[in-house]
């Protein structure tokens, strides 16, 4: 970039920043847990699902974090083995629940942290809130439309809030991104490119668990893409109208030229490219093998077992009430993992290609780039955030246990609208996908679309 090129960066992030300083939003879930205000107290957590999401990110490191803040009171799985792991892995002593009724109603926590299987979230946050707590969920909100009003009524009904995880809103490019757009850079936005790429060990990997099945993931559209389609509704503020998809399997499951039930024992071993063995890591054998005798669960199945049921290549056309037009796609079999993204404007063009991972070129920064129409292309650098997801992770969990009074300027904090409307987009794709024909959101749901994705 020259001289004149930087004076111009320097002038027009000044310019965003500007924008920003006069809408600094309270967010209901933010203004939820800043009423939790005992001082001295520590805030009191328990959490049904001691999975591998669970104990690390909400478990061991919470309490690493923020044992000033926060204290655990109780832990449930329907899984024995993996609870009493959970406990261990975490070094708590609190007491342990195979059911979450008691767990609720015998420890009396502040807030329910639920991170089991997408398709029963709903049944521990509505449990939570009619308990009368505040609620985090772990992403995807939930995987169908009838669930969804489930837990609306149960917040409408309850008074407490639910907090749904979107982590990604939280690194750092894509907040600039989200700045960027905010300030007018491009106009106003009237289209976007989004194609989502998950490598062959990532997006392997959803093929192998429970994600595999439609009935407990609610297919990749859902469980996956409801980070990206949350992404969209927030970058455009607007909820989504109508969605057309396509989808099929064609790479694993049935497709694969041969199978088994797990990698351990497959007699393919030697020429499988997906071959896995889990017993490499102590952390996934005592989490997942040492327990299969408990439940049956293995999390080292086949990616070419018969009985996955959920696409691998899927791509979406998404239309908002803003009238922003979206082409999405998302490949589960890349040989690199990230994604490119395009905002088109009446003024101009705002693009990233963001690698997650690709192993020839590591970098610890984002690359943006403004493209001005008849004017000039202005790369911004970002510096990536430490930690998971970019540095959402610790980002979001700072705002959740940290500094619950902190301000929300880009409006990162999600609640239950924010889950419903990012599940509505991949339950409309699957529907569509089903049905071969366009679906209206509105018909998915009570929530009162609107032009404006804070429903204004
Ligand atoms: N935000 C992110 O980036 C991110 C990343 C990973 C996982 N997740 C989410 O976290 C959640 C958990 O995922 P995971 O990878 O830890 O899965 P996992 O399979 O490791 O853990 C799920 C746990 O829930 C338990 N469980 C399932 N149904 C239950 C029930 N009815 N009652 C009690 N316990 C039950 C299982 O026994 C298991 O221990 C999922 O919703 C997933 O989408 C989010």
């Amino acid at each position: 970039m020259n001289k004149t090129e930087n004076q111009s960066r320097r002038d027009f992030i000044a310019k965003s920043g500007a924008a920003l300083a006069g809408s600094f939003f309270i967010h209901p879930v933010a203004e939820a847990l800043s009423k939790f205000d005992r001082p001295g107290q520590k805030m009191k957590l328990a959490m049904v699902g001691t999975g591998v999401r669970g104990l690390a990110m909400w478990g061991r490191d919470v309490i690493r974090a923020y044992k000033d803040q926060v204290e655990f009171v109780g832990l449930s799985d329907r899984n024995e083995g993996r609870l009493r792991y959970g406990q261990t892995y975490m070094g708590l002593n609190c007491p342990l629940f195979a059911n979450a009724d008691e767990m609720l109603s015998k420890t009396k926590p502040d807030v329910l942290i639920v991170t089991t299987m997408d398709s029963n979230h709903h049944e521990f946050i509505v449990k939570g809130l009619l308990a009368g707590m505040n609620v985090i969920s772990e992403k995807p909100m939930t995987t169908d439309e009838v669930k969804i009003k489930a837990i609306l009524d149960a917040e409408r009904k309850s008074g407490k809030k639910l907090i749904v995880t979107f982590n990604y809103r939280y690194s750092p490019h894509r907040q600039k991104l989200y700045e960027l757009l905010r300030a007018g850079e491009i106009g106003t936005i009237t289209s976007v490119d989004f194609h989502w790429y998950l490598d062959t060990s990532h997006g392997g990997d959803y093929f192998r668990r429970w994600h595999g099945k439609r009935e407990f993931g609610g297919t990749l559209l859902v469980h996956k893409s409801t980070h990206h389609f949350d992404l969209l509704n927030w970058w455009l503020d607007s909820d989504p109208e109508e969605v057309h998809a396509f989808g099929e399997l064609e790479f694993y499951g049935k497709n694969g030229p041969f199978r088994s039930t797990t990698c351990r024992g497959c007699p393919h071993a030697s020429k499988c490219d997906f071959h896995w063995d889990i017993t490499k890591s102590e952390h996934l054998t005592k989490l997942y093998v040492d327990n299969e005798k408990y439940d049956g669960y293995h999390r080292d199945g086949c990616v070419f077992r018969e009985e996955i049921d959920i696409y691998d290549k899927m791509a979406v056309q998404i239309k908002y009430k803003n009238k922003v037009q979206v082409s999405y796609s998302l490949t589960t079999y890349s040989p690199y993992e990230g994604y490119r993204i395009a905002f088109n404007g009446t003024k101009g063009r705002l693009e990233a290609w963001i690698k997650e991972s690709q192993p020839w070129d590591e970098k610890n920064e984002d690359e943006l780039v403004l493209v001005k129409n008849f004017g000039e292309r202005y790369t911004i650098t970002v510096p990536q955030g430490g930690g998971g997801h970019g540095g959402g992770d610790t980002r979001l969990k700072d705002k959740l246990f940290l500094d619950t009074n902190a301000a929300d300027p880009w409006r990162q904090s999600a609640g239950s609208r924010d889950g419903a409307m990012s599940c509505l987009v991949g339950i409309a794709a699957r529907k569509s996908i089903e049905q071969g024909k366009s679906i209206k959101v509105q018909d998915l749901t009570d929530i009162p679309l609107a032009v404006s994705g804070r429903g204004l």
